[in-house]
């Protein structure tokens, strides 16, 4: 199949900073990779290489097979940066329809007002726009053209909690029905809510890299939590400054099942799956 982003050895320097340092990336359709890391990790760097915003110094990047920056990878893909200036005179609108037209359509601009909450935005001039609602206009503006793919740098940062759950629905909704989607985030939640795949980058590295199906199945880790009145047997860990003790275990049913057996006196049992987060960090230590 012919992949939606299919990248080997990006590199990307500035000066003396290596921004991304060899990364190797692949997309299909029908797909949503999300890109985690710290700050300054590369993420947005290694999005302008994917966009054809920036020249790769080593490496190689197409877009459904045309080479990154040119006019048929440009017209597949709708782009949300990080931060987005537009000119404070034009309106939602004429913004929408310029970019529509360079993907050669004309765009359905009711669809757009209701996707991205642009009702009483959309003939407004852009001067003074809050934070969110430029936000959700530079949104909107990815998803005009009709693109086979987007690429959304923190896309949901600024949002409030609604429009942040109507753009995760909104996306899901979109590789349902076959849209690829790369996003950053620096929300967990939000990369569970949304991504079949992750890939996790650390100075201008892929330090991991798997579908979320294949990191829950393999790290199927769940918390035991639970107060044990005293004396408490010498394989469970210390209590917390609540008198709780916290123990992860592959097999929590074979946790409590040897609390029963040898007698522990334990009240207020919790079981709960670790968090994306936790996992994560059991992944990160490993690698
Ligand atoms: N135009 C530039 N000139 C010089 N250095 C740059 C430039 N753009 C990025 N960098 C550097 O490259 C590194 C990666 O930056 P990048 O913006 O890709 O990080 P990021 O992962 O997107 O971080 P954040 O989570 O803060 O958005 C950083 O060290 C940054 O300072
Ligand atoms: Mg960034």
């Amino acid at each position: 199949m012919l992949q939606a982003i299919e990248a080997k050895g990006l590199v990307k320097r500035f000066g003396g900073v290596t921004a991304v340092d060899g990364v190797d990336l692949q997309l299909a359709p029908g797909e949503a990779l999300g890109l985690l890391g710290p700050n300054g990790a590369g993420k947005s760097t290694l999005l302008s290489l994917v966009t054809g915003l920036r020249p790769t110094d080593a490496g190689t990047v197409t877009i459904f097979g045309h080479p990154a920056g040119s006019d048929a990878a440009r017209r597949a893909m709708g782009v949300t940066p990080q931060s987005a200036a537009f000119p404070p005179q034009i309106t939602p609108r004429e913004l929408i329809a310029y970019a529509a037209a360079r993907h050669g359509m004309r765009p359905d601009t009711d669809r757009l007002i209701a996707a991205f909450g642009l009702q009483r935005l959309i003939d407004r001039r852009m001067a003074g726009f809050s934070g969110g609602e430029v936000r959700r206009v530079a949104l909107a503006l990815a998803f005009c053209g009709a693109p086979k793919l987007a690429v959304l740098d923190e896309p949901t940062t600024g949002l409030d909690s609604a429009s942040q759950e109507a753009f995760q629905s909104l996306t899901r909704d979109y590789v349902a029905s076959g849209g690829a989607v790369l996003l950053t985030s620096h929300h967990w939640d939000e990369i569970e809510a949304v991504c079949d795949r992750l890939t996790m980058i650390d100075r201008g590295q892929r330090v991991l890299d798997g579908t979320l199906a294949e990191m829950r199945a393999t790290m199927r880790i769940n918390q035991v939590s639970l107060v044990v009145d005293d004396p408490a047997p010498d394989w469970l860990p210390a209590p917390d400054a609540d008198g709780r003790r916290h123990l992860d275990s592959a097999d929590s049913d074979a946790v409590v099942t040897r609390l029963v057996r040898e007698g522990v006196a334990f009240h207020d049992l919790l079981i709960r799956p670790l968090a994306l987060k936790d996992i994560l960090a059991t992944l990160r230590h490993e690698a």
